[in-house]
């Protein structure tokens, strides 16, 4: 059974003005299966979680991520964008906040390489210093300049820690099959590695080891995660309009789009989802927003930003529209007890769970900014657990896949990030890019 629903009350659409799209939702529909059949796509991420789940590889990352549970306090990944924000998505929602090696067997999972800051890096260099760790380097093209610059670092402070094969031993890479430095690195000191499919592009890729790694170190059930995956692989590939929500949502984003809204903002209840909503951000602006077209995709976490932002959503200009991820039910509660001063006049909560009063601030917000000219789509989710996580990632995955078709962009290149890349290297004057 799903356990998520999508609402489409707060839309402002109703279901028969959405299936009007009918015919050019079952066109992409087509065209993506078709697309996935054909070698030299990047449609691989369609039909991996059923078939993946079944190879030899994938009991490799279990093997190994049982290894590093052993013998590591702490996992350093190294990656950044798709290569990166996945499984950090995944880690911090299914932990709790503060989540550390409270207990001796956990391991905590730690990210480098997703910047360039000297100060972020050297707090981790001081914070790995007295522990035992592994690497974990994940690249896709191997040769991004922030993970070649931490892996650099890091594997001379492991390589001074340990000696030279329990140093090896500790180091796992996760990169192109056959192409790049980083792979041509991981065969010369024979470290474990694991592939990213070829079909597979960096923000699509966090249910390959690139994420599924990390996350199995970090104590998360990966057969959960990735039977959410294969249920939403199912679900979501009915290529009728009427039965599909995945494609009801991509159909909504470019109607508002259509209709002057130009922002997306993702809204949530529950701050563990940050790091999720960092991944939804990548996955969604960097596979739309190209030839001058695509919405803004933007975060909030309520109530938090109630308080801050809350303000321009109610009343500043009219250019967006909400998605809230709202789950129903909370790992744990608290409920409020009376005071007998009630000097802070709370008692008209008293005996409330603390869950309630967060649902009914998520109603109240969702009926009060709708009304202000700002629709929300809501993504009820019945519980956090990795289950539901998997199911929403390939929910979105395909949403963001169908939107851009519709969009009329290429949702797997992006040739805009090239720029600052070019800038840099010439700034820093990278032989080649002397002249450029
Ligand atoms: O989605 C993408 O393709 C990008 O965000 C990449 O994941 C990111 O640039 C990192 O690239 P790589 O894995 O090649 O180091």
């Amino acid at each position: 059974m799903s356990n998520i629903q999508v609402n489409f009350n707060f839309t402002g659409y109703t279901l028969e003005e959405l299936l009007q799209h009918t015919d050019v939702t079952t066109d992409v529909h087509k065209e993506l299966e078709m697309e996935a059949r054909e070698d030299g796509n990047f449609l691989g991420w369609l039909h991996l979680p059923s078939t993946y789940i079944k190879t030899e590889e994938y009991k490799k990352i279990k093997e190994s991520a049982e290894k590093i549970r052993k013998d590591s306090d702490v996992l350093l990944v190294i990656g950044i964008g798709g290569s990166y924000l996945g499984a950090r998505a995944v880690i911090e929602a299914l932990h709790p906040t503060y989540f550390g090696p409270t207990d001796k067997k956990e391991t905590q999972v730690i990210f480098v390489g997703n910047n360039l800051a000297p100060n972020y890096i050297n707090d981790v260099i001081n914070y790995v210093a007295d522990k035992d760790f592994s690497i974990n380097v994940i690249s896709k093209s191997g040769t991004t300049t922030e993970p070649a610059i931490a892996f650099r670092i890091f594997k001379e402070i492991m390589y001074q820690k340990y000696d030279i094969k329990e140093a090896r031993e500790r180091i796992y890479v996760t990169t192109d099959a056959k192409k790049g430095a980083l792979k041509k690195l991981a065969d010369s000191d024979k470290y474990t590695t694991f592939v990213i499919p070829d079909n597979v592009g960096g923000r699509f890729s966090v249910l390959t080891p690139v994420g599924l790694l990390p996350i199995a170190v970090s104590g998360v059930n990966i057969d959960e995660l990735m039977n959410g995956a294969i249920y939403a692989e199912e679900k979501y590939n009915d290529s009728l309009l009427q039965y599909n929500d995945c494609y009801q949502y991509a159909v909504l984003r470019n109607l508002y789009y259509d209709n002057g809204k130009n922002m997306e903002i993702l809204a949530t209840y529950e701050p563990r989802m940050h790091y999720f909503a960092e991944w939804w951000k990548q996955l969604f602006g960097e596979s739309e927003g190209k030839e001058n077209k695509g919405l803004f995709p933007v975060s909030v976490e309520f109530t938090t930003d109630l308080h801050s932002l809350g303000q321009y959503i109610q009343e500043g200009q009219r250019i967006m529209f909400e998605t809230v991820l709202n789950f129903a039910k909370t790992e744990t509660d608290i409920t409020i007890r009376p005071d007998e001063d009630n000097l802070d006049n709370l008692n008209y909560l008293a005996g409330k769970k603390l869950s309630y009063v967060n649902q009914k601030a998520m109603e109240g917000t969702v009926t009060a900014h709708a009304d202000g000219g700002v629709p929300n789509i809501i993504i009820n989710i019945r519980e956090l657990n990795a289950k539901n996580i998997g199911e929403l990632i390939y929910f979105f995955e395909k949403a963001c896949a169908t939107s851009a078709k519709l969009l009329e962009v290429d949702p797997f290149n992006q040739p805009g990030v090239e720029k600052y890349k070019t800038n840099m290297f010439k700034l820093l004057k990278k032989p080649g890019y002397e002249d450029k």
